[in-house]
């Protein structure tokens, strides 16, 4: 536990160096993925409650399309940070939780995209 936690300031650091106005936003995103690192790491086979506790609750907040290019962004920031991260199971998470989150966790997801016309 005190690893993830650990691994959680990181990124809470990691992401304020890089966008200091996200900062908020991106933390709480960080705190919602912190969770699910032993899934994304390959240690635990399924993710666990409050992993897939943390999805459900970005799917509320990633619902409007500003919103979900936050989300997005801050998650392209924290993907290339997690160099442990499987990707493909990071790309999968949401399904994995049985939650239709809009957005995925990938270093290459085209945030702008998400943004309405
Ligand atoms: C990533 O996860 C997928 C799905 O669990 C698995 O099939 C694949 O072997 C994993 N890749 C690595 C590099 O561990
Ligand atoms: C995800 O958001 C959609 C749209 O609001 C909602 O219908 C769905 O129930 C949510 N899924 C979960 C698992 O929270």
């Amino acid at each position: 536990m005190a690893r993830y936690l650990v691994l959680f300031l990181l990124l809470s650091a990691a992401w304020e160096s890089v966008n200091a106005q996200q900062a908020p936003s991106c933390r709480y995103v960080a705190q919602m993925i912190s969770p699910c690192m032993a899934y994304l790491e390959g240690q635990d086979m399924v993710p666990y409650g409050p992993c897939c506790g943390g999805m459900a609750a970005l799917n509320r907040t990633a619902l409007t399309g500003p919103d979900r290019a936050t989300v997005c962004g801050c998650l392209k920031g924290i993907a290339p940070r997690l160099p442990l991260i499987n990707l493909t199971r990071a790309a999968d998470l949401p399904r994995a939780c049985g939650v239709s989150l809009n957005v995925i966790i990938s270093p290459s997801e085209d945030c702008n995209s998400l943004s309405p016309p």
